[in-house]
C-alpha cells in the first residue's frame, strides 16, 4: 500500500473509533497512532503473552482487538477475537491488516444469543484453545448470563485464562472475585491492581 493510501486509512480510521456506538476510542494502538481511554500499562505487567507463544488464544469482548494482537507479537499460533459489536469488529479487522498481521480472526457473536456457545465451538474447529482472554467483560451489565459465559470460557479452555474485572470499588473487590472463583472451584492468582490500581487481575490456571 502506498504511504499517502496508508496514511489516508488511518485517518478515516480514527474518525470511525472514535464514533464508535459502543466502547468508543476505547483501547491504543501506538503503532498506529490511535488513542484509547483505557489506560493499558498496568495490565500489561501482569499479562504475561509469553504464556501465548504456539498457542491458541481467544480474546472474549475483543474490543479492537488490542490483546488479540499482542498476542500474536508474542508468537501465538492463532487468535480469534469475539465481540458483539460489528463496526468494533469492522475497525479491529482494519487494524489487524494495517499491521499486516494474518493469523487473527475476528467474529461478531453476542454472549446474550441463547445459542452464542454453538457458534463460538463452530469457530474452534475441533481444537480447544489452550489460553483464553477474560478481561473488562464479566461484569458488562448488559450480559443476561454473566456466569454462563464464564462457564463456558472455563470448559473451553485447557491452560490459562487471564481475568480482569471491572472498576467500582464497592463491587469489584478482591473477595467479591475470590468468591466468585471459588463457586467455580477455580485456582486463581491474584496478580494486581490494573488501571490506575481500580481492576483486580487474576490469572487462572485450569
Ligand atoms: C469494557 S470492554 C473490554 C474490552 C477488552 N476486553 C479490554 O479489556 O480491553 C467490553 C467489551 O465487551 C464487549 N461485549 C459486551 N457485551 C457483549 C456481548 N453480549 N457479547 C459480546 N461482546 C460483548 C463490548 O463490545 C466491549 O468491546
Amino acid at each position: 500500500m502506498l504511504e499517502k493510501e496508508k496514511k489516508q486509512r488511518l485517518r478515516q480510521l480514527r474518525r470511525k473509533i472514535r464514533r464508535l456506538k459502543w466502547f468508543p476510542a476505547y483501547q491504543n494502538f501506538s503503532e498506529l497512532g490511535i488513542k484509547g481511554r483505557r489506560n493499558d500499562e498496568q495490565r500489561y505487567r501482569y499479562l504475561d503473552f509469553s504464556h501465548c507463544k504456539d498457542k491458541i488464544v481467544v480474546d472474549y469482548g475483543c474490543n479492537l482487538g488490542q490483546a488479540s494482537v499482542k498476542a500474536t507479537q508474542a508468537g501465538a499460533r492463532k487468535v480469534i477475537g469475539i465481540d458483539s459489536q460489528a463496526d468494533t469488529i469492522q475497525s479491529a479487522l482494519e487494524i489487524r491488516d494495517l499491521l499486516g498481521i494474518s493469523t487473527i480472526n475476528y467474529h461478531v457473536v453476542d454472549f446474550n444469543e441463547k445459542d452464542f456457545n454453538k457458534k463460538i465451538k463452530q469457530l474452534f474447529q475441533d481444537e480447544i484453545p489452550e489460553i483464553s482472554f477474560f478481561l473488562s467483560v464479566y461484569r458488562t451489565k448488559e450480559l443476561k448470563d454473566r456466569d454462563g459465559l464464564f462457564r463456558f470460557i472455563i470448559q473451553n479452555t485447557k491452560e490459562i485464562i487471564f481475568f480482569e474485572g471491572h472498576s467500582e470499588r464497592s463491587i469489584d473487590t478482591f473477595e467479591y472475585y475470590t468468591d466468585l472463583f471459588l463457586k467455580f472451584n477455580l485456582n486463581a492468582d491474584f496478580l494486581g491492581y490494573s488501571q490506575k490500581d481500580t481492576r483486580p487481575f487474576f490469572l487462572i490456571r485450569l
